[in-house]
């Protein structure tokens, strides 16, 4: 028996990195996934976001694991292709029982463009608040609860990163993350749907590993320096931040609801 046997989970991001993680690690124990990336490039990162190959391959793992997927490329900021997206996959594979908004990018850059304090705000907050508000009423409508996680960070706690358009964006908008998770969660609970929020510290994915971010963080070290944790960890696996998930959707965290989960080695608390 899984820990969220026959639950249906929407997941932004879920190409690669830790949407992808996320959405393996609930098939896993037994959820069927309805999947959803952007897979096109953005004018204003330096670092190539998911491919529609990149989403091709989250299926078929998810299909490896015996578990039904739908898949679609859609833009968190476009709340008609989200809608559409998100109602096509409910009809295919059936209502939500769980949804990830983890769609999100990190556009700080030696050369960061002049759009990315705006590109950084419509996707990490407004693209949580599109997938809020189009999720939420089918989930009410349905009656049966539920249980949605939001992907901040540890820069959605803290005032780190420093003073670029980019990462000011970032700041914020994993700041706001927080600020719509609380009071979802108050609006939603009388519905027993919960709400909460991730954050993780630097976690090897693409977004991490990128030329763009190692540049980065070369050039700013006291910035860099922020990364470091009280455990003696250099980075998290998706995985680490997968299982903090699964703990959330499933039963097990059946009354937790409008916390923020750090999973950071300790870096949050940290001076
Ligand atoms: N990697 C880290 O160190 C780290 C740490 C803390 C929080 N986060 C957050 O975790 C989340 C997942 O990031 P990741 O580390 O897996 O990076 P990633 O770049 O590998 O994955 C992000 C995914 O989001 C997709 N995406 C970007 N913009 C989109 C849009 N407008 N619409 C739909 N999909 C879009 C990308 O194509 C990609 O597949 C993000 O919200 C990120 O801010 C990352």
């Amino acid at each position: 028996m899984g820990r969220v046997d026959g639950k249906v989970a929407f997941i932004t991001g879920a190409a690669r990195g830790q949407g992808r993680s996320h959405a393996l690690r609930l098939a896993e124990e037994g959820a069927d996934i309805i999947a959803l990336d952007m897979c096109r490039p953005l004018t204003s990162a330096r670092y190539n976001l998911a491919s529609p190959l990149d989403l091709a391959d989250t299926a078929r793992e998810i299909r490896a694991l015996g578990r039904r997927v739908a898949a679609f490329e859609a833009d968190v900021r476009d709340d008609c292709a989200l809608r559409k997206a998100f109602e096509a996959g409910v009809g295919e594979i059936g209502p939500v029982d769980i949804v990830i908004a983890n769609a999100g990018v990190a556009l700080f850059a030696v050369d960061e463009a002049y759009d990315a304090w705006q590109d950084t705000i419509d996707i990490n907050l407004t693209g949580v608040f599109n997938t809020m508000e189009i999720v939420v009423p089918s989930m009410i409508d349905r009656g049966a609860g539920g249980s949605i996680v939001l992907t901040s960070s540890t820069a959605g706690l803290r005032g780190v990163l420093g003073p670029s358009r980019a990462a000011l964006g970032y700041v914020a908008s994993k700041h706001g993350v927080v600020g719509l998770m609380r009071s979802y969660a108050n609006i939603l609970a009388p519905h027993s749907i919960r709400v909460n929020s991730v954050h993780p510290s630097a976690v090897k994915t693409p977004m991490l590993t990128a030329a763009s971010m190692t540049a980065f963080l070369e050039a700013n070290p006291q910035i860099s320096a922020g990364f470091t944790t009280p455990m003696p960890i250099d980075v998290l696996d998706s995985r680490d931040v997968s299982n903090a998930v699964l703990y959330l959707v499933s039963d097990e965290g059946r009354y937790v609801t409008g916390t923020t989960l750090p999973i950071d080695g300790g870096r949050t608390n940290k001076n």
